[in-house]
């Protein structure tokens, strides 16, 4: 496995190995690789005949106050994790690499970047997209692989691939979850004993939330509310926001039908997490 530091090495290895005729996955990630991070390395492993990882922790979608300054960071222990799923190189830029001090564009996605984490994290979806862009636009012609751990962030990667035809495929891979349903981030190293156990109270919400639209519940009030109480029972647990909306716009249009994602974000303390799951309402 090779590490590469700068656009123009990383480029022209890629270049070279798809002029050859090998297809290309890649794995976005900031680093502090967990068994998350290492289903997309494998899936892609599996699928294609090279695979890079970027790690990379992107200042820019970090709002003044949020975790930038504390987020972890192992170089060693994501190098060696990137190598036993399998990958061939890791992309290693510094922030200068990726960001010249004199940059001035900036990567919008309007439409499904605006509820939920957008109204939360105002500037948050931009400095994604503007990160992501620039690193296809790096990596080139690939098959590109997020997780479903980040719905909305999936959603909106998609939007802008379609939006500037970006000659990368994106794939979807299912979240990774600790055996008592919490799913698997980076951030849960910032959770105490005491709200680390408090914290499956978001896949269980989650999943409260589910059966009553598979029992027949239509209306995404009820949904939420639904979630909101099972939430409260955590006394450590501060609830941003509960959703029960359509799976791709993620905005509410009316009864619940076809499939549905339900979304909840909660705070513990300075430490936000965010889980989603899947189900299908009774109506189509
Ligand atoms: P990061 O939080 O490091 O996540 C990198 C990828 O791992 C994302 O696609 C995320 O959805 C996926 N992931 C995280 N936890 C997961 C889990 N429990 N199960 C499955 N997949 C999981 O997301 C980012 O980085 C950044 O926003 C990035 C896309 C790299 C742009 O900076």
């Amino acid at each position: 496995m090779k590490v590469i530091e700068t656009v123009a090495i990383l480029r022209s290895v890629l270049d070279s190995q798809r002029s050859g005729g090998a297809s290309v996955g890649f794995v976005p990630t900031m680093g502090y690789l967990h068994a998350g991070h290492v289903s997309l390395i494998e899936a892609s492993v599996s699928a294609n005949d090279l695979t890079v990882v970027s790690i990379f922790v992107n200042p820019l979608q970090f709002a003044v106050g949020e975790d930038l300054g504390s987020y972890p960071v192992d170089i060693a222990g994501d190098q060696r994790a990137c190598e036993a799923a399998g990958a061939d190189l890791v992309f290693l830029p510094s922030v200068e690499e990726m960001y010249p001090p004199d940059r001035s564009t900036t990567v919008t996605v309007g439409g499904v970047s605006e509820p939920l984490e957008g109204e939360s994290r105002p500037t948050h979806f931009a400095g994604v997209a503007t990160a992501v862009a620039k690193l296809f636009s790096i990596v080139g012609p690939c098959r590109a692989y997020f997780g479903a751990k980040d719905w909305q962030q999936l959603a909106v990667v998609r939007r802008m691939t379609a939006d500037l035809s970006l000659p990368v495929e994106v794939v979807d891979c299912p979240i990774v979850r600790e055996p008592d349903g919490l799913a698997l981030s980076s951030r849960n190293t910032h959770l105490s004993a005491e709200e680390r156990s408090q914290a499956t109270v978001l896949h269980r919400s989650l999943l409260a939330g589910a059966a009553l639209v598979e029992a027949g519940e239509t209306n995404p009030a009820k949904v939420e509310e639904e979630i909101t109480r099972v939430v409260a029972t955590a006394a450590l647990a501060t609830l941003d926001y509960a959703a029960a909306v359509p799976a791709d716009t993620l905005v509410a249009d009316g009864a619940l039908h076809g499939e549905v994602r339900l979304l909840v974000a909660v705070r513990f303390g300075r430490c936000r997490l965010i889980d989603n799951h899947g189900c299908r309402s009774l109506i189509p």
